[in-house]
């Protein structure tokens, strides 16, 4: 049977038999014998494999290239290189796939954008590699973060007729020919349809009636910023809980970064390695103080005091009842805390409709996770579960009641302070790895232009 690498790499006694399905790194002939340095991708070590001349197979050597897809059946012996423990002495070996002289991956050193334009060959490296199966784990991590506390998952729809932020980036779903804005009432749903920017609304309904739950699943915007932390198609992990106000909000959100951080310590251990090695050297201490030191919470309001005393020129000017841009974001968590840093109650004129406002009636019960490198990679709020205020805040936010008829129900029947916060998967997985663009910790991502795969 065929034995992956990570298992044989972890593996137990010495002349033990395996058969190893896998891809050509190198290769390095001698007179006698040749080296094959394989990987098949289950984790970040090759295996090597020493093929004596006169092995069965041993004819196929010349075309077994860089990229090219073998078998190898071969017993382990411990291997006498520094690094690894075994090496397969190969009893066997058979080409199944060749790759020529073409092979993009040959060489070493490619930049970023240069894998992207062949983001089906990228996972082959050993970066790339090592970015999705730490993606995989994490997305496990998740699910078991939220199962152990009793979380209901909940699949939220992909297509919906509700705009959730009201910032209108969202994707028009139609079957309409011609002028879709003609006749929307005879397009395919009855309505014009959207694809999801937050499954939050719905989730909401779900909290509202097993306490406490959440999404994780594909979340689309349309807005047209091209930006390192910015995709158009993105995941996004939303929990969101009954009984539940903005302190108990940030706990959760906080405990789920610092619970991640550890996890990723804990199980993805090689691969964090390279990142450390080649992407960033202060990964590991950034990600030891995330799991250690309780995070720091501010006020928006001084946080605004804060930017505007730092003597700093940003390229956005700083003033009371403006978002928090990027540069200042980072500012607050890199140089000014130098920790993860949590805002919170924000303008009411800044957030959308469903925050709940506070008592001085200028101020929402919104919070942003930021953390360094990134900026936010949480937002949330506690809800407004007052019908009056609700009804209030959409007149405010020039909405129609009607058109959220539902949500409004959870109002009028058995209401109860509830909130929840929304996490971008990708952002966190740029904070646990390192990598500095979106575009790198999604297989195949979507950009304004970029479609491609
Ligand atoms: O702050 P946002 O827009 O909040 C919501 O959508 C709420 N409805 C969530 C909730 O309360 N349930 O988005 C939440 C997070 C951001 O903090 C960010 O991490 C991520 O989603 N995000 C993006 N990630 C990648 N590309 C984009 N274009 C993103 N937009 C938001
Ligand atoms: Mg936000």
């Amino acid at each position: 049977m065929r034995t992956l690498i990570k298992q044989v790499l972890a593996g137990s006694e010495a002349r033990q038999a395996v058969t190893v399905k896998a891809w050509v790194r190198t290769r390095r002939d001698s007179k006698a014998f040749s080296f094959l340095e394989l990987n098949d991708g289950s984790c970040l070590g090759n295996l090597q494999a020493v093929v004596d001349a006169g092995t069965p197979g041993y004819d196929q050597l010349p075309q077994m290239t860089t990229g090219a897809s073998v078998v190898v059946e071969g017993n382990l012996v411990p291997s006498p290189a520094a690094g690894q423990k075994w090496e397969l002495r190969a009893t066997r070996v058979e080409l199944v796939g060749l790759a020529d002289a073409s092979y993009p991956l040959q060489k070493k050193g490619h930049t970023a954008e240069f894998l992207r334009t062949i983001a089906h060959l990228r996972p082959r490296s050993n970066l790339y590699g090592a970015v999705f199966r730490v993606r995989s784990r994490l997305a496990f991590a998740v699910h078991q973060f939220f199962q152990e506390r009793d979380f209901t998952y909940v699949h939220t729809p992909i297509i919906t007729a509700s705009d959730c932020e009201g910032a209108g980036e969202m994707f028009r779903v139609t079957t309409l020919k011609g002028n879709i804005e003609e006749k929307p009432e005879t397009d395919f749903f009855g309505k014009r349809a959207y694809l999801t920017v937050s499954g939050q609304l719905e989730g909401e309904t779900f909290a509202c009636a097993l306490s406490n739950i959440y999404t994780f699943g594909p979340t689309f915007r349309a807005e047209n910023s091209n930006t390192a932390r910015h995709a158009a198609e993105f995941w996004m992990i939303e929990p969101e809980m009954a009984f539940c106000d903005l302190q108990g909000d940030m706990d959760l959100g906080e405990e789920f970064i610092k619970s991640m951080a550890g996890y990723a310590l804990q199980h993805c251990a090689e691969d964090l390695g390279l990142f450390s090695k080649f992407i960033d050297k202060g990964l590991m201490a950034r990600l030891q103080f995330v799991v250690e030191r309780p995070f720091v919470r501010v006020p928006y309001t001084e946080a605004v005091e804060i930017l505007k005393q730092s003597g700093r020129t940003f390229e956005f000017p700083v003033e009371y009842g403006q978002n928090l841009q990027s540069e200042h974001e980072r500012f607050l968590t890199e140089e000014h805390f130098k920790s993860p840093t949590t805002v919170f109650n924000y303008p009411k004129e800044i957030k959308p409709f469903y925050m709940r406002l506070n008592a001085d009636g200028k101020t929402v019960t919104a919070m942003d996770v930021l953390v360094p490198g990134i900026g936010e990679v949480i937002g949330g709020a506690q809800r407004e579960e007052r019908l009056d205020q609700l009804l209030e805040n959409m007149k405010f936010h020039k909405l129609d009641p009607k058109d959220y008829w539902w949500y409004v129900d959870l109002r009028r029947y058995g209401s109860v302070p509830h909130a929840g916060f929304g996490l971008g998967f990708e952002r966190l997985l740029m904070f646990l790895t390192g990598v500095p663009n979106i575009r790198d910790v999604i297989p195949f991502a979507r950009t304004p232009g970029n479609a491609e795969f």
